[in-house]
This record gives C-alpha cells, sequence and structure tokens, in this order.
C-alpha cells in the first residue's frame, strides 16, 4: 500500500483517470475545466470500503436476543428454540416486497454514510422458493436505486425451516429453488452455512455444486462455531471466498491460498458472540490475502466497516494498512470484482472517501466514531 502526501485525484466519466502529486495532477487536468472540485486539505482520501459479507436484507427486531446472548444464551440454543435466523425468516415471510425494500434502502444509506461504496447482500431468511425470490429481487431493485453497488447472492442454505428433514430440505434448494433463481438471473453467487448442526460439508457440497451448474460462484460460511471441514470445501470447489473460519486451522488455509480463495473475516460476529476472533497472525504468515466484512445481521447488527477496521486492529492484531487493504482492495477480490476495484489508481471507478482525519489510521483508531466526511460514486458525490 503506498501513501501519497500532497496528492490530487480526477475522475472522469466515473473511473479515476488520474491520482498523483497535486500539481502533476492538476497540470494534466486543470481544476478549471473540472465540472466540480473538492478541497480536502489535511484530509485523508481512501478507496470506498468494500463489505463482501452482509445479511443486510431482513424484517422484524432481534434486539432481545442480543440481551439474552448477554445473560449467556448461546447461538445454538436461541436457533434451537427457533429463534434466531427462523424468527427472522418468520417476519421476512410476512413482509411485502417493497416494506422488505424500503428496509434495505435505510440500511444502505446508513452504510454509505459510514464509506461503503458497494456491498454484498445474501437472502436466505426466506428458506422457501417465493421468498427466496422476493429477497433476491428487493436486491436487485436496491442496487438499480440507491447509490451503493449491491451483490447479490443466493443463501437459500442458511439455515433448515423448522420441522423440515435436512436433506428433504437440501433437495428443495437444489431441485426448486436454485432453478428458479439462475432462471430469473437474479443472484451472482450462491453461499450455504456449513456448520454443525446444520448443513454438513456433503449437504454444502451438495448445494454448492448445484449453484455452480446454474453459473452460480460459490461461497461458504466456514467453521464459525465448530471446525467440520467448510474451509477444504471452499478450497475443493475454487469458491471465491471462505468467510468466517473462527476455528480454521493453518492447513485449512494453506488451501484456499492454493485454491485462491479468499478468506473472508467477520471480526464484528466473533465480538458479538463473546467468541475468539479468527487467528489473522497465522493468515498473515501463510501470505493470504485476507479481507474484512461486517457480516451486518440481526445478531451482528453493525454497518460500519470502520468498527470492523477497529475489531480487526485490536481483536486480530491487523495493522490498520492491513485492515484497509482487508476493506477494500482483497474485499473487492471476495467479490470477483474487476482488478482495479477497491484501489485508487487510474482506471479505477471514482468511488472515494474523504476522511474527516488525516491518515487511514484514524480509522481504525478512533472507534465508535464515523470519520467518513463525503463519499463519491463514481466521481458523483453522493454522501456528505
Ligand atoms: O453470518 N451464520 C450464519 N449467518 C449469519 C447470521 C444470521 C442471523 O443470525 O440472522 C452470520 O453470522
Ligand atoms: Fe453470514
Amino acid at each position: 500500500m503506498e501513501t501519497i502526501h500532497n496528492a490530487a485525484v480526477a475522475v472522469d466519466d466515473g473511473l479515476v483517470v488520474a491520482v498523483g502529486d497535486t500539481d502533476d495532477v492538476t497540470d494534466a487536468h486543470p481544476p478549471s475545466a473540472a465540472d466540480e472540485t473538492y478541497d480536502a486539505a489535511g484530509q485523508a482520501v481512501l478507496p470506498g470500503f468494500v463489505d463482501p459479507h452482509t445479511h443486510a436484507l431482513f424484517a422484524g427486531d432481534r434486539s432481545d436476543e442480543f440481551e439474552a446472548k448477554l445473560r449467556g444464551k448461546s447461538y445454538q440454543e436461541l436457533l434451537a428454540e427457533g429463534g434466531g435466523i427462523l424468527r427472522t425468516v418468520e417476519a421476512v415471510r410476512k413482509a411485502d416486497e417493497d416494506t422488505l425494500l424500503a428496509n434495505l434502502l435505510s440500511h444502505l444509506d446508513v452504510m454509505l454514510e459510514h464509506g461503503t461504496t458497494t456491498v454484498e447482500v445474501k437472502s436466505g431468511y426466506g428458506l422457501d422458493t417465493d421468498t427466496e425470490l422476493r429477497m433476491l429481487r428487493v436486491i436487485g431493485r436496491a442496487d438499480e436505486q440507491h447509490p451503493v453497488d449491491v451483490v447479490p447472492t443466493f443463501m437459500g442454505a442458511h439455515a433448515v425451516p423448522q420441522g423440515m428433514d435436512t436433506d428433504d430440505y437440501v433437495d428443495e434448494v437444489c431441485d426448486e429453488q436454485l432453478p428458479a433463481v439462475a432462471e430469473q438471473g437474479i443472484a451472482q453467487f450462491c453461499d450455504v452455512f456449513c456448520e454443525e448442526g446444520v448443513f454438513s460439508v456433503d449437504q454444502s457440497r451438495r448445494v454448492l455444486e448445484a449453484g455452480m451448474e446454474h453459473g452460480l460462484t460459490p461461497k461458504v460460511h466456514a467453521e464459525e462455531l465448530a471446525h467440520i471441514g467448510g474451509t477444504q470445501l471452499a478450497a475443493e470447489l475454487g469458491a471465491t471466498s471462505a468467510d468466517h473460519l473462527l476455528h480454521s486451522t493453518a492447513e485449512d488455509v494453506d488451501a484456499l491460498v492454493d485454491a485462491g480463495v479468499v478468506p473472508v473475516l467477520l471480526p464484528g460476529t466473533a465480538f458479538g458472540l463473546g467468541a475468539a476472533y479468527a487467528d489473522a497472525g497465522m493468515m498473515r504468515d501463510r501470505d493470504a490475502p485476507v479481507a474484512i466484512a461486517t457480516d451486518f445481521n440481526p445478531n451482528c447488527h453493525s454497518h460500519s466497516m470502520g468498527f470492523a477496521q477497529s475489531l480487526a486492529c485490536v481483536g486480530m492484531g491487523m495493522t490498520p494498512a492491513e485492515a484497509l487493504l482487508a476493506s477494500t482492495r482483497n474485499a473487492a477480490a471476495a467479490l470477483d470484482l474487476p482488478a482495479r476495484h477497491g484501489t485508487l489508481r487510474e482506471g479505477a471507478p471514482g468511488d472515494l472517501v474523504v476522511l474527516d482525519a488525516p491518515s487511514f489510521r484514524h480509522v481504525p483508531y478512533q472507534y465508535g466514531v464515523n470519520l467518513v466526511e463525503t463519499v463519491w460514486k463514481g466521481g458523483v458525490r453522493v454522501s456528505g
């Protein structure tokens, strides 16, 4: 990563056309000829943040579960009682498309104010064909209507509907949900909650292979609560990313690196669950191109990539520069975005964050504060 002092950026037609020393940039692109100029003296300018793992489309309120967890109830206990994901499923099934859209747009507003310019959003609170399709339609409409770019992921295999046998549900995901999603062309990725007591490695493989047959790229929720082999599955299938990885081993991470799978760490989830963080130091030793994400969902209610950076530094021992790369360039790779996304080079999208602070270090350093002053998307000022 490079820091340029006394720098300027020129954006034309949505793309960065020059970045470097102010005199050089302004000689080539005179401010007098520009439609708009912005003086960021004393402020750091960063690439817009890319949040590569969220469940930002939901309905209902689970703040009481936050309290139950503080009193010692586990995530799995809540799920087994029909709470957790299953409770959000009930609320989402009852919500019409416009209500869901309004919910998602309001969350995207907050994310944008916090500097996120691209976000991945998963379905997975429907667990039936109609509601999964409704969620993905809403995700598509939000992408059209909101300045933040929204990348759609199908996650029918997020939980097993109450009272249903897991294998029967896997059949439904593969034989009904996936073909319907593929026919409408409304998802790019297919994700699965490969977890003890949810979907086994074999069941997860079935879902992801069926997704691949329908043109969807695999992603895996792996080793969040227990180590069952989801990381190796992600490597075996050449997934774009393997996410969570709280219990992944060094061998698992070697397999990801060899297979070109991006490890996505979600420090907010570990923070909220009171669990041990993923081993980012071990991943650094293996040259893994780690990304971080908010995992924004009713169980991890944070929209802020800045907060994720604070936790990545304080909780996982990442440096501020690593946390920034994990929130930009590596996060873009976790979404298969073109090479220059998440950077501030010539040819990158004009997605810029201007901080009310002189350096990128202040983002993780000033935890609990939103330092984002202004956000530009494709060269257009969209926040601040
Ligand atoms: O990534 N672990 C599975 N899915 C989400 C949680 C979703 C929820 O609890 O509503 C996650 O943490
Ligand atoms: Fe998740």
